[in-house]
């Protein structure tokens, strides 16, 4: 869906995705995309909160910062908030912002250019010159304790190395993993046999939220501060210029970047962004841009913050990285729905802090536009930084006479022919039984977005698939000791670990049984939706395309692709074999109450007497509807009570938005029926 189709739907589903990205980053440490993904995200979010003011809600991400804090840490309060940044994605923006300041300001700029370090942003505090506290960013305001866990860094001073220390002083920045460091981890990681971490940000997060501090210890983790936060008491100093502050934060005992530079004109600025851009691999720690900040604090005042970020700094964000190697040959691999995806095999070359030997093609018609022939030499970038992708060949380097690379007519696993449909840019094998296909299934079944069976991995599921004991998803619960015993690497040790595994994947919610049965355009939100909504397998197995359809997110291509995949006869018999097993089927969150207002959005203002406001939208929601916080062309009604919003009710009866009383939407939350009023809450008279 586009914005343009339908803004404030499209709004809603940004939110949503926004929320449950910022959950995977913040609180699990386990993103499942690229930071540029979510940016384009946030952008497109804010975007359409641009061009439509009344659908910004107050919870929207993009009023807040960051993610909540997790429960794992205990919350602890910032004296003074920590801000986020604004991004730019171009030197065009870059210089736009900084047309801005200076047209705002009366006078010179000077800006302070500094490293954008990868990392995780830490507060510390500071009380009469000893470390008391270190917490997280979290939303801005609470972040989490981690305390124990700073301590363990060696660069962190316990004792400020000053004569009068202040009363009180916040000290904000950036806990990051050295690259040496944190390839060392990941071979402590590779030999344990334990998940390797994606990149040193994630490391050092993970190696950050630790309840066992001991762990972080053994980390090896560094800090650069970068910014001031409270500073109080008598001997407090103050500051002009928050280069000021920097040398006053060096002088305390804390490690400034070298590398800051206080430029007087936008040319300099441009200069060395470009120039950091071109030598970021120079450096033992991954950068992900510059931070340019007005330095002058007065100038700072002036210019303010807007709810989410300062405006006298911005995040210019670095371009992904492109690197040339030579293209070895294409291939195509075959995916679970059959799939046929090219892929190039590449000589090993390392792009944004990690070697690359394979990228993707995508499709036929991809290798075709970019006309990339074994032999080439290739340019090769992270797409969002982390999927690696060839973005052409150079020509200049092309050897004379170098064939072009032709689409397999043949699936390369079990030779049935691979099939196009016209209009469609992918390729795929239709044969249901392909072992390309049948061990893809397995895999992402038990993948940990899935059912999550530890042990269960790509390599073993090519073996119990090539040995004849699984044929579906359902066979997994069918797998015995006997079967396990006698094939090589199974102990007695390791076959128990993975029964239990198997047998502990039982319990998983419907959300993830939905998502590891691979349906055909439904992800990991429409499963959500899917599960909530119908509580039970067995009714989203009865359930029309129709029904589906009216669940709120659910559109008509979710819908006919669920309903077709649960009508068909394989399917079912795979259903039948999970429920044998005993798998769960119900969701966690089945309704109790009837789903009257399933497809309604019921807005409530004011206070009303018999339940608080807070109750009366959970009422809605629990019965299937949606209860935003403004009044829009989708809203079936407006509830108002004491004292109601005189914008929302103006609205409604702009809208003809039917306006009920408490007595009215009592009677809705029992029959799901609207009844018949006029926007101004008066009854027409029937
Ligand atoms: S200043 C109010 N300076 O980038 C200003 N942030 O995208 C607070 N970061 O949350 C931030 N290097 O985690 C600042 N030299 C630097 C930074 C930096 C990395 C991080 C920080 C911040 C995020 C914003």
């Amino acid at each position: 869906m586009t914005c343009a189709d339908n803004p404030a739907e499209r709004a809603d589903e940004l939110r949503g995705l926004i929320e449950y990205h910022n959950a995977r980053y913040f609180e699990l440490d386990e993103p499942e995309v690229t930071d540029a993904e979510f940016d384009a995200l946030v952008r497109e979010l804010r975007h359409i909160e641009e061009l439509h003011p009344e659908l910004i809600t107050p919870d929207s991400p993009t009023q807040k910062v960051g993610g909540a804090p997790s429960a794992l840490f205990a919350p602890v309060q910032h004296r003074a908030a920590m801000m986020s940044l604004d991004n730019a994605f171009s030197f065009d923006e870059l210089l736009a912002w900084g047309r801005r300041m200076e047209k705002f300001i009366d006078g010179e700029v000077d800006y302070a250019c500094e490293l954008k370090i990868d990392g995780v942003a830490i507060s510390l505090l500071y009380e009469d010159g000893r470390y008391t506290r270190a917490a997280t960013r979290g939303d801005g305001s609470t972040g989490e304790d981690v305390t124990p866990n700073i301590a363990t860094i060696d660069v962190i001073p316990t004792t400020l190395t000053l004569d009068k220390p202040p009363a009180v002083l916040e000290v904000r920045g950036e806990v990051y993993m050295p690259l040496p460091a944190f390839e060392e981890l990941n071979k402590r990681q590779a030999a344990a046999g334990l998940r390797l971490f994606a990149n040193p940000r994630n490391s050092a997060a993970g190696s950050l939220r630790q309840k066992d501090a001991s762990i972080t210890a053994g980390r090896e983790l560094a800090f650069w501060s970068y910014q001031l936060g409270a500073l109080e008491g008598p001997t407090a100093p103050t500051f002009r210029t928050h280069s000021e502050t920097l040398d006053f934060l060096r002088e305390a005992g804390f490690p400034v970047n070298p590398e800051i530079k206080r430029l007087d004109t936008l040319q300099h600025v441009h200069d060395f962004c470009r120039h950091w851009e071109d030598h970021r691999h120079d450096l033992a720690y991954e950068i992900d841009g510059v931070v340019v900040k007005v330095d002058d604090l007065a100038q700072r005042q002036e210019l303010g913050f807007t709810s989410k970020a300062p405006r006298w700094a911005i995040a210019y964000k670095f371009p992904p990285e492109e690197r040339e190697t030579k293209l070895q040959d294409i291939m195509v691999s075959i995916g679970r729905s059959g799939k046929a995806t090219p892929f190039a095999k590449l000589d090993p070359v390392v792009v944004s802090g990690s070697t690359v030997q394979l990228a993707t093609l995508h499709n036929q018609d991809q290798v075709k536009a970019k006309d990339v022939r074994p032999g080439d030499t290739v340019l090769v970038r992270k797409a969002g930084d982390v999927i690696p992708e060839v973005v052409g060949p150079v020509l200049s380097k092309r050897p004379p006479n170098l064939p072009e690379w032709t689409f397999p007519t043949e699936c390369p696993v079990c030779h049935e022919p691979l099939t196009r449909a016209e209009g469609v840019s992918d390729t795929f094998c239709t044969n249901a039984e392909c072992p390309a296909q049948v061990t893809g299934r397995i895999i992402h079944f038990a993948s940990r977005g899935a059912m999550d069976i530890e042990g269960f991995g790509e390599q073993r599921a090519y073996l119990f698939t090539s040995k004849g004991l699984l044929h579906d998803v359902g066979d997994i619960y069918s797998l015995t000791a006997e079967d396990l015993q006698g094939i090589e690497g199974f102990g007695e040790i390791s076959i128990r670990n993975l029964l239990d595994a198997i047998e502990a994947s039982k319990s998983r919610s419907l959300v993830n049984l939905l998502v590891g049965l691979a349906v055909p355009h439904l992800g990991w939100t429409g499963s959500q939706l899917l599960a909530r909504h119908f509580g039970h397998l067995d009714r989203i197995l009865e359930a029309t395309a129709e029904e589906m359809v009216a669940v709120e997110g659910i559109g008509p291509t979710i819908a006919s692709s669920v309903s077709a995949y649960f009508q068909n006869e394989h399917t079912l018999k795979v259903v039948d074999k999970l429920r044998a097993a005993g798998v769960n089927f119900k969701g966690p969150d089945a309704p109790t109450e009837p789903q009257v207002l399933a497809g309604m959005s019921v807005v409530v203002t004011g206070t009303l007497e018999s339940l608080s406001r807070e109750a009366a939208e959970e009422a809605v929601k629990a019965r299937g509807g949606k209860s935003p916080g403004s009044v829009s062309k989708k809203t079936t009604a407006v509830v108002a009570g004491e004292a109601p919003g005189a914008a929302k009710l103006t609205k409604a009866r702009d809208l003809g938005v039917p306006v009920l009383n408490e007595e009215q939407f009592l009677h809705l939350l029992e029959t799901g029926e609207v009844p018949d009023v006029r926007p101004d809450g008066e009854s027409d008279g029937q």
